[in-house]
């Protein structure tokens, strides 16, 4: 297993997955994600298969300062409860110190979404905020209404 920032054809890649990837953007929303500026994307492959991904973004840096959101990850389902996941979080949290700033990386998460919760809080994320009935009836996904739980990490100072 190795990573990489770029996969060929991601935008056709994360498509003909989205369902085992559980991605219910528009392919506009995933575009989008997959061209920002800010962008950082980590991809798990194995030879040179993607089997799992994580797709964020910078939302804030000065010289100090790097404060970073996860918008999904995943692995394919074949490959789950192997400590993949773990392994890609931790991969991205290797390189956000690398850089040498205070790091902090928010994400947010179904409170119905068991494994992810179990995965964020085994490393240590900490939930700071709930939204009730976030994935409801006004949300972009209507078919549930699941809480949402706000996570986050904070890497010590290192200035
Ligand atoms: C969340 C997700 C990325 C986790 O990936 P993963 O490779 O299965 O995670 P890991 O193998 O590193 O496991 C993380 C923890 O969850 C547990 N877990 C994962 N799948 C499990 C399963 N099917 N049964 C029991 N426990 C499971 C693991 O046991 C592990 O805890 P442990 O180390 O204490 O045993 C994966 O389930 C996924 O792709 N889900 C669909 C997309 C999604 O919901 N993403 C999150 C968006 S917020």
């Amino acid at each position: 297993m190795n990573f990489s920032h770029t996969l060929s054809d991601s935008k056709n890649w994360i498509i003909n997955y989205k369902d085992q990837l559980e991605i219910n953007w528009t392919e506009r929303a995933i575009e989008l994600h997959l061209n920002k500026e800010t962008g950082f994307n980590i991809y798990l492959l194995d030879q040179s298969k993607a089997v799992g991904v994580l797709i964020g973004h910078f939302l804030y840096q000065d010289q100090k300062v790097s404060e970073f959101e996860i918008l999904h990850i995943a692995v394919l389902p074949e490959y789950r409860n192997q400590g993949l996941g773990k392994m890609i979080l931790e991969e991205l949290e290797k390189q956000l110190k690398s850089i040498g700033k205070s790091v902090k990386i928010f994400l947010e998460a179904s409170a119905a979404n068991k494994f992810a919760i179990k995965l964020y809080e085994k490393l240590g994320y900490k939930a700071y905020n709930e939204r009730k009935n976030y994935y409801g009836s006004n949300s972009i996904n209507p078919s549930a209404s699941q809480d949402a739980i706000l996570f986050a990490k904070s890497f010590d100072d290192i200035s």
